[in-house]
């Protein structure tokens, strides 16, 4: 079956060629993406999404192709004719196309594309158990707040960890931790919660906010420190936050056990109060 599909204002499935091949989100990944995941047709922190894709495409000049209501409706609209109930939403927003030169041609109208996938989200037991890591030199740009679709220096740090039988890369400069491949990375260490600060080197996770939310509200003191990387092997626990993976308890860094390979108390407790916030999350 293929999936559900919008494109510039109408509706195909991906089966459908729509992209030329001088678009600009091909040719030089000039372009803005979004990954968010929807529980029995209910689209998760929607509004979140949104807020940070407008931000990105501010930041890097792409007029936004929506507004609040229009998104909503593009997605409401997306999730009504797609025939599964639990998944994700992948949107892409490109400067549009034009012949190749890195100029762009002003007033170029956007592409902007949304389709839905199923997904499979963590189980209860890979919950528990968590996840490997390793550390791997961070090699991207000095904009990683923008969620451009420039992923290479992400991919190459997964790929790796792959092959290293790992989950996640967790990247490195200048001996601090910044976040992982694909997910934002959090420390516990004295029963305080650190995290990097929003900034340039980091991407501002959507599950990072709300969990730096719920620790607080819990009376958990939360850091926003980068962490050292001699930090890094003298954790009390650790753990990743993604949209798919929610809050993911880390079992070893570089083949080291963190937490004697158990998901630590303050993981566990994060992990619950996220996963009853995203069922119980309003429509946004
Ligand atoms: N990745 N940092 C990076 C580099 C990411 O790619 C992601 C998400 C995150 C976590 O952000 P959020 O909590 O908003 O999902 C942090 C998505 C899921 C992806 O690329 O598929």
């Amino acid at each position: 079956m293929n999936d559900v599909l919008y494109v510039n204002g109408r509706f195909t499935t991906t089966a459908e060629r729509i992209l030329g091949v001088e678009d600009r989100g091909f040719q030089f990944g000039d372009a803005v993406y979004e990954v968010f995941k929807f529980l029995g047709k209910r689209p998760i922190f929607l509004l979140d999404h949104f807020q940070r894709m407008q931000n990105g495409l501010q930041e890097i000049e792409i007029p936004v192709p929506w507004d609040e209501t229009s998104f909503q409706t593009m997605v409401r609209e997306l999730l009504g004719r797609t025939s599964f109930a639990d998944g994700i939403v992948y949107v892409q927003v490109t400067r549009g196309e034009a012949e190749r030169a890195h100029f762009w041609p002003e007033g170029i109208a956007p592409t902007a594309i949304a389709y839905t996938r199923t997904f499979k989200f963590p189980d209860a037991a890979k919950k528990e158990r968590g996840i490997r890591v390793i550390t791997a030199d961070d090699r991207r740009w000095h904009g990683c707040n923008v969620k451009s679709v420039n992923l290479l220096a992400n991919a190459l740090a997964k790929k790796r960890a792959q092959r290293a039988n790992a989950d996640e890369a967790i990247l490195l400069a200048e001996h601090f931790v910044r976040e992982g491949a694909s997910s934002n990375f959090f420390a516990v260490k004295n029963g305080r919660v650190i995290t990097h600060p929003l900034d340039e080197h980091i991407l501002p996770g959507v599950v990072r906010d709300r969990v730096i939310g719920l620790a607080l509200a819990a009376k958990i003191r939360v850091d926003e420190r980068p962490l050292r990387e001699a930090e890094l092997f003298d954790l009390d626990e650790a753990f990743i936050t993604s949209t798919t993976q929610g809050v993911m308890p880390i079992a070893e860094i570089d083949g080291r056990v963190i937490a004697n390979s158990r998901r630590g108390e303050v993981t566990t407790g994060l992990q619950k109060a996220f996963d009853e916030m995203e069922r119980s999350s309003p429509v946004s």
